[in-house]
């Protein structure tokens, strides 16, 4: 293993063996063994680093996957079967759901595997291994150059190093910046195509609780759903052929039915998308202050529009569920994350780490000339930037947020294309037309058109201001509902028909006529302008300084063990199971169980509507092999791991590297993490592995599935 100075610099510990390492932290698999695997050994990890990641022989790293996109998934048999949650399932579920196959509804049980069901596009990334190559990407870089020229040579050097690294294999390679660019590593990954939907609950199970529970603990979601990896004769990865058959994996996890205790340890394996740790205080504040409460206020307006519709009819309520978890999801956790900072005194504490860093710089001439101007430079920036990045939220969240319009904009291509490329395009959209058009409700759409340019009109200065708001203003004394009444009457991109028969016939003297076309363009236009010409330099500039800063902190926090930044690359987190205190007097239990599901059972109330299937095992208490040992199934539990978005599906594991849980969300209290971690508030929330397996065996009646895993009794 290569380690690069700079890392070294960043992981510069002394290894006293009494130094115990927070929860708090994302780390990456390759370098355990060098500085978390004996503080993982002692929090009550019985196995090795090399158990975990290596290059050599097999081990956890090859059970667990990227799944999609965003997700992560985890092998739970020799026949390539993986586990990941109902939520990084759905689009696959609602692909090959229909009125007569509602699997969104009734849940999905493939009898045998030959009734696996496939999904295009749908993948899973393995990592064959990772290397550290900072020393060869910033190769060459003066560090004078100015920003822009220096990225070009990294992202030159970057795309050498990844065609080197893979020329003549059948590999993905992926090189990213770790520390603000501090440091690069380089990921060779392994991609399966063949991806086949196994078994998934009804929502009402996979999806227990909505957006209502969504961020909140005590919590009672099943939420995972079953996949299977088909490779093709010699276990490579193959495009869908119904000859290929289920991938032989080198590893998969046992799965623990013992259960397990407060302050077990815990560890969780996956792929976090994104943190930002070590945001100067002046970046902190922008979020608190300008970017989440306008996102909030924007999505506010949105989601009681969708809701109320929603509500007045069940076609309505199908179309706009998925848009309307997709919206709460990240609202309802910025409104999570802006009281937990607030809680934390986040900018204050961060203040107070600068006042010390900036003694520390002081303190000697030659880290006065390197870091000296960092937090000056950083605070005349985000003044620069504010004002921008709150026109931006109205921009992007609202306008941007209004479906037509964002639909719209994709059209924006056939203004770039010509000839053959442009029919080529104008046949690909004709086949996604019907897709969209499925689940939109014009007058839904209308209301919320109305209702964020309105917003528009009234928070942005004169100087951004969009033609249509003028014109609304002139023409319609700002009436927005009366010109939207007009306007989805007549656009080509509010009714299927039209937009069919213009695709037919296109033209683009008719695009650019179309209200929302010009509408969307005099926006872009506006952005362009107004904002990114200054904005796009201002980020050059603060990617320069976030990088000085982070080796800054590095230097002065050299004897502490820092984690880079989660960037959707693959990292251990560990902690233990754990209780927490949400308000003076109120403790959470770690635990929730199935009698906590019945206590909530309201066929009234969407979220809360149980399967009769459930209540009659419950009423039975027909737990088999599943219950814990006081009797009842447990649900789901909290412990102590870092996690983020992306973590969804991602193994819990125990300290004999047993699987006991299935990752899928935080709590509300704790969703600050991401930019400040607490280790009195942050809980990762998980389903038991043991109510996924009584719900596959003893619901579902699928003893095949059980029958491919290993149990540990
Ligand atoms: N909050 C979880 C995550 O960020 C779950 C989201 C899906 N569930 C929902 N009710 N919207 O992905
Ligand atoms: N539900 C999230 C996901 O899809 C995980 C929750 C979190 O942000 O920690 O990745």
């Amino acid at each position: 293993m290569k380690i690069s100075k700079i890392l070294l610099l960043a992981f510069f510990i002394i290894k006293l063996s009494f130094f115990a390492i927070a929860d708090e932290g994302m780390w990456i698999p390759m370098l355990l063994q060098k500085y978390n695997i004996e503080d993982m050994q002692k929090k009550g990890f019985k196995l090795t680093a090399e158990d975990i990641y290596s290059i050599n022989k097999a081990s956890m790293k090859d059970a667990v996957m990227l799944f999609g996109r965003g997700c992560t998934g985890e092998l739970i048999s020799d026949k390539g079967l993986v586990i990941t949650n109902h939520h990084c399932g759905y689009g696959a579920i609602q692909s090959h759901s229909s009125v007569e196959h509602d699997y969104l509804t009734n849940g999905f049980w493939a009898k045998t595997q030959a009734d696996e069901l496939d999904n295009p596009g749908l993948t899973v990334t393995f990592l064959v291994k990772m290397e550290d190559v900072t020393n060869d990407v910033l190769e060459n870089i003066n560090e004078n150059l100015p920003e822009q020229e220096k990225q070009k040579i990294i992202n030159d050097n970057i795309e050498k190093i990844k065609a080197e690294a893979i020329k003549g294999t059948i590999y993905e390679a992926e090189l990213k910046p770790f520390f603000n660019g501090n440091a690069y590593y380089l990921f060779i990954n392994k991609v399966y195509t063949d991806i086949r939907l196994v078994g998934a609950p009804p929502s009402a199970i996979g999806k227990f609780g909505g957006d209502t529970d969504n961020w909140m603990w005590p919590r009672h979601t099943g939420d995972f759903s079953l996949f299977r990896i088909y490779a093709n004769k010699n276990n490579e990865p193959a495009k869908y052929n119904k000859d290929n058959v289920p991938f032989k994996p080198k590893k998969y996890f046992p799965i623990s039915l013992k259960g397990f205790e407060k302050d077990d340890f815990t560890m969780v394996f996956g792929y976090p998308g994104r943190t930002q740790e070590y945001l100067s205080s002046y970046a902190v504040k922008n979020i608190m202050d300008i970017i989440n409460p306008n996102r909030i206020k924007i999505r506010d307006t949105k989601l009681s529009i969708m809701k109320a519709d929603m509500e007045t009819s069940p076609k309505i309520r199908i179309q706009y569920s998925a848009k309307a978890a997709h919206v709460a999801n990240s609202w309802k956790k910025w409104i999570g994350q802006n009281r937990g900072l607030k809680r934390l005194d986040a900018i204050n504490k961060k203040q107070e780490f600068e006042k010390q860093l900036t003694e520390w710089i002081n303190a000697d001439e030659n880290r006065k000339a390197k870091y000296g101007n960092l937090l000056p430079t950083y605070k005349k920036i985000y003044k620069t930037l504010e004002p921008l990045d709150y026109v931006e939220q109205y921009m992007f969240e609202a306008i941007f947020g209004i479906e037509t319009i964002n639909y719209t904009w994709k059209f924006n291509k056939l203004e770039q294309l010509e000839g053959d490329k442009q029919k080529e395009a104008i046949e690909k959209f004709k086949k996604t037309i019907h897709g969209h058009f499925k689940n939109f409700n014009l007058e839904t759409d209308k209301k919320i058109f109305a209702a964020l340019y309105k917003m528009y009109a009234d928070s942005v200065p004169d100087e951004y201001q969009l033609e249509l708001v003028k014109m609304v203003n002139k023409k319609y004394k700002g009436n927005f509902n009366k010109y939207a009444n007009k306007i989805y009457s007549k656009s080509i991109f509010t009714d299927e028909k039209r937009l069919t028969s213009f695709l037919n016939n296109f033209s683009l003297k008719k695009l650019k006529a179309d209200p929302f076309y010009s509408a969307t363009m005099n926006l872009i236009n506006i952005y362009r302008q107004k904002i990114a010409t200054t904005t796009q330099n201002i980020n050059f500039q603060i990617i320069d300084l976030n990088k000085k800063y982070m080796k800054a902190i590095m230097e002065y926090k050299k004897e502490k063990l820092l984690y880079p930044d989660a960037n959707l690359t693959l990292r251990v987190t560990y902690g233990k199971i754990n209780t927490y205190e949400p308000r003076d007097g109120v403790v959470y239990k770690y635990f929730t169980t199935l009698d906590g599901i019945i206590a909530k059972d309201n066929p009234e109330i969407y979220d809360y509507d149980v399967p009769d299937k459930l209540k009659e095992l419950y009423k039975n208490k027909d737990y088999g092999q599943y219950a814990d040992k006081d009797g009842t199934i447990h649900t789901c539990f909290i412990a102590t791991n870092h996690t983020t978005g992306g973590n969804s599906g991602s193994p819990v594991i125990n300290g004999n590297g047993e699987l006991i849980g299935v990752n899928f969300d935080r709590n509300w209290e704790g969703t600050m993490s991401d930019i400040m971690y607490d280790p009195d508030q942050c809980r990762n929330i998980s389903l038991d592995i043991r109510y996924a397996l009584f719900l596959i065996d003893k619901y579902a009646g699928a003893t095949r599935l059980i029958d491919e895993m290993t149990l540990v009794k």
